[in-house]
């Protein structure tokens, strides 16, 4: 056997072997989940206490977008390290200048990568503004890797079939009502789910779009 064959199995033994994740093989995970679309700064701030992130927190932001949840986690509450990932990479890199020129290298990670073959198990606080099925395709993940009182806080999207320890509404003037759902590892996916309409996502994001057309503003 040739030693680029040798190598080539043992890189593929190495993936199987290292990763207690869902999958191993990059080509085997979901890839976008949901659009661009930031998160009003008002209501960045909300999830932030609502998720009661304080200086013991390492927060992790799925799709972090322009990174204005890390930025305002590490800033406005302190958080130990707040950690970002983000497949477009234009958007990666800009936020990694934006680190540099901060001077917090040492507090924020942006990893351009799909954050379905993250390791998620040294998160204690993790943000979502996703989609209601992106947030069904975590679920397994979450129930496999987050330890235990890691809270999740999601913009507008609900974790079906997970119980929801608060709904918050938050206000924004070009959207309106945006609702804030926490959960906690694991007393939310050991629970019943709350019974209770729920808006379909087609309208939800219909409603974002036609505010938004085409202009992005914080
Ligand atoms: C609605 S935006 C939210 C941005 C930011 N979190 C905020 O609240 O302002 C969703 C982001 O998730 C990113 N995204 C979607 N699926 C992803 C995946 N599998 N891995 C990494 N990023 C992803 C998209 O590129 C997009 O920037």
């Amino acid at each position: 056997m040739s030693s680029d064959s040798r190598r080539f199995i043992s890189h593929l033994t190495d993936r199987l072997r290292s990763t207690e994740r869902g999958y191993p093989f990059e080509w085997e995970a979901p890839a976008s989940v949901a659009p661009y679309v930031p998160t009003p700064i008002n209501i960045v701030k909300k999830m932030l206490e609502v998720g009661g992130a304080g200086p013991d927190d390492v927060v992790y932001d799925l799709g972090c977008g322009d990174g204005r949840i890390l930025f305002t986690a590490i800033e406005e509450f302190n958080v130990k390290k707040a950690v970002g990932y983000e497949l477009n990479a234009s958007m990666c890199e800009a936020v990694m200048r934006k680190v540099k020129n901060k001077g917090l290298e040492d507090r924020i990670e942006v990893i351009r990568g799909n954050f379905f073959l993250a390791d998620l198990s040294s998160a204690t606080l993790i943000t979502l503004y996703l989609t209601t099925s992106g947030n069904a395709k975590l679920k397994p993940k979450f129930e496999k890797e987050l330890r235990d009182g890691t809270r999740i806080v999601s913009h507008d999207f609900p974790i079906n079939g997970w119980m929801s320890m608060r709904i918050d509404e938050a206000f924004h003037n070009d959207i309106g009502s945006h609702r804030i759902y926490l959960y906690r590892v694991p007393e939310s996916f050991r629970l019943e789910e709350r019974k209770g309409p729920r808006e379909p996502e087609a309208g939800r994001w219909g409603r974002i779009r036609d505010t938004f057309r085409g202009t992005i503003r914080s």
